[in-house]
């Protein structure tokens, strides 16, 4: 019997109530989803992996400065977060044409970019998570012009570091997306990372084959994704060959 009050469910992930005011505890469902929902498949084991990625990355973020909602793994599935007020927004970084740009602009998948590219959606079900400006986000008031200078800071130097990262164990960074919070601590407030970074918000292909690792897998019905997970979890370390 589960007897921790759940603050929110999401498609891969849900929050409950942390040990302590002002933590939460992040659980990693097994579920992916696609083109918003209207692809659902359950893969058993990938949200112990995702928990396991997003913990390695987010712990390295920290040591280097970055600051992240991340306080500890818990356990296979579950990690120990701080509580933040949720910007509704979806920050994506891209440094190779794929996804939507490559369709939206009708340019090749796997050009590289003349330089990396921040692009913003608003977080909608609804609305299927519809791109948006600068200039809505700060006339709507879902960020203001000083919070959007730190999203985008914490943004580009996120890339630059797992940009470094992957390429250190073969895997290009093509893009990938990020969450952030307002964290409260008296009366300052500062900008965090927050949700995850795994191959289920990242595109990772391998630098020698072009291999996706990631979640274009599910997307584009390739197969394969708990063993394209486990390879970026050997390839980082986390799990042993044998795993
Ligand atoms: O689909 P699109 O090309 O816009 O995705 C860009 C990046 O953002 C990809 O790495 C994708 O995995 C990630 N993303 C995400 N969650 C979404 C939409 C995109 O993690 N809802």
């Amino acid at each position: 019997m589960n007897r921790r009050r759940r603050v929110y469910e999401g498609k891969a992930k849900i929050l409950y109530e942390g040990p302590e005011p002002g933590t939460l505890i992040q659980f990693f469902k097994d579920d992916a989803t696609a083109f918003n929902k209207k692809k659902h498949e359950v893969i058993d084991g990938k949200g112990v992996l995702n928990n396991r990625i997003s913990e390695y990355l987010f712990t390295h973020l920290n040591k280097i400065g970055i600051p992240t909602h991340f306080i500890r793994r818990m356990n296979m599935r579950e990690q120990l977060i701080k509580e933040v007020e949720m910007i509704p927004l979806e920050v994506v970084v891209r440094n190779v044409a794929a996804g939507s740009l490559a369709k939206r602009l009708g340019i090749e998948e796997g050009i590289v970019l003349p330089r990396s590219i921040i692009e913003f959606y608003y977080k909608s079900d609804a609305l299927a998570d519809p791109m948006v400006s600068e200039e809505h986000i700060t006339a709507f008031g879902w960020a203001n012009p000083a919070e959007l200078d730190d999203i985008m800071a914490l943004a580009i130097r996120v890339n630059d570091f797992l940009s470094g990262l992957f390429l250190g164990i073969g895997i290009q960074l093509v893009d990938f997306k990020i969450e952030c919070g307002r964290l409260y601590e008296g009366d300052m407030m500062r900008i965090i990372l927050a949700d995850e970074i795994s191959p289920d918000s990242c595109r990772l292909w391998d630098i020698e084959t072009n291999e996706k690792l990631d979640k274009d897998r599910f997307r584009q019905d390739l197969g394969g994704l708990l063993e394209a997970y486990q390879e970026v979890a050997k390839r980082l370390g986390i799990i042993n060959e044998n795993e």
